[in-house]
């Protein structure tokens, strides 16, 4: 039994389901060349596998959304949200590892990037190989708009991320530009896959509506350098002159705080 404290966690509430999820990842990955396995598999080993908090959050929304409604009924919605979860996994994971070799960075989660380890060429194509598996896996949900919303989450993911590449000075001091990358780079992923779950549920467009706006406030973070920017101007002056300095990024942290 649960203590009433472990009640309240959502990680310990879906941890059974999580890690089925996380053991289905791992023979989902499997390719032909052992290499490749193993780089595509390098975040899915034990004690590498962060957090989960996509599945945990979309097997979460699968409950909520599923309560009262599938008892009872013939077909489950229960292991296609699985499915879904793996899927969004693997969508997660495969922009981090391009997200590395883009930033040439050396570590993740606390541990070697996949880069670091081996190679960019290797990342590079272990990242496109996890993104080909999460696509046949969302296929194989015989889902039209499931696998369209997903498509829109990497596209939307390659866009933010370009966004941030190109920003222009006047850019950068905008708030909607930085609301729409940010929402494209960290939260278009968790609120698309969010609604897939209401479409497999066959939830009504309302419902769908919701899980989305759910998933795109989760996913979006605070802009504390823009509120303190508006608070104040002096702050403008700074972001301009950028962040070499390390008496910039105190002066900021401190407006930020105090906005
Ligand atoms: C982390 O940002 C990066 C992302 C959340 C998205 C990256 C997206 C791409 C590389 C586009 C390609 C996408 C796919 C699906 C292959 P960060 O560098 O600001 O943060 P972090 O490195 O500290 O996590
Ligand atoms: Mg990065
Ligand atoms: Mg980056």
């Amino acid at each position: 039994g649960l203590t009433a404290k472990e009640q309240l966690d959502p990680f310990v509430l879906i941890k059974d389901e999580v890690s089925e999820v996380t053991d289905r990842l791992r023979s989902m990955v499997v390719a032909e060349v052992p290499e490749l396995t193993s780089a595509a598999g390098y975040f899915f080993r034990a004690g590498a596998e962060g957090k989960r908090t996509c599945p945990t959050v979309l097997l979460l929304m699968a409950s909520a959304i599923s309560m009262g409604i599938a008892d009872g009924l013939e077909n489950k919605p229960r292991a296609r949200h699985m499915h879904l979860a793996e899927i969004t996994e693997m969508i997660h994971i495969s922009s981090l590892i391009h997200d590395d070799v883009l930033d040439d960075a050396d570590t993740r989660r606390g541990m070697d990037s996949l880069n670091f380890k081996v190679g960019k060429k290797f990342a590079v194509l272990a990242g496109d190989f996890l993104l080909f598996r999460a696509f046949s896996a969302a296929v194989s949900l015989d889902n039209t708009e499931v696998v369209s919303l997903l498509a829109t989450a990497v596209n939307n993911l390659v866009t933010g991320e370009l966004m941030q590449m190109s920003i222009t000075p006047a850019q950068r001091c905008s708030m909607d530009y930085y609301l729409q990358k940010t929402y494209y780079k960290t939260a278009a992923l968790i609120s698309n896959s969010c609604k897939a779950i209401a479409v497999l549920a066959e939830q009504t467009t309302e419902v769908q509506a919701l899980a989305y706006q759910y998933g795109r406030h989760l996913g979006i973070v605070t802009a504390p350098i823009l509120f303190a920017m508006e608070e104040f101007p002096e702050v403008h002056e700074i972001v301009e002159q950028g962040f070499d300095d390390p008496l910039n990024v105190k002066t900021v942290c401190i407006a930020s705080v105090f906005f």
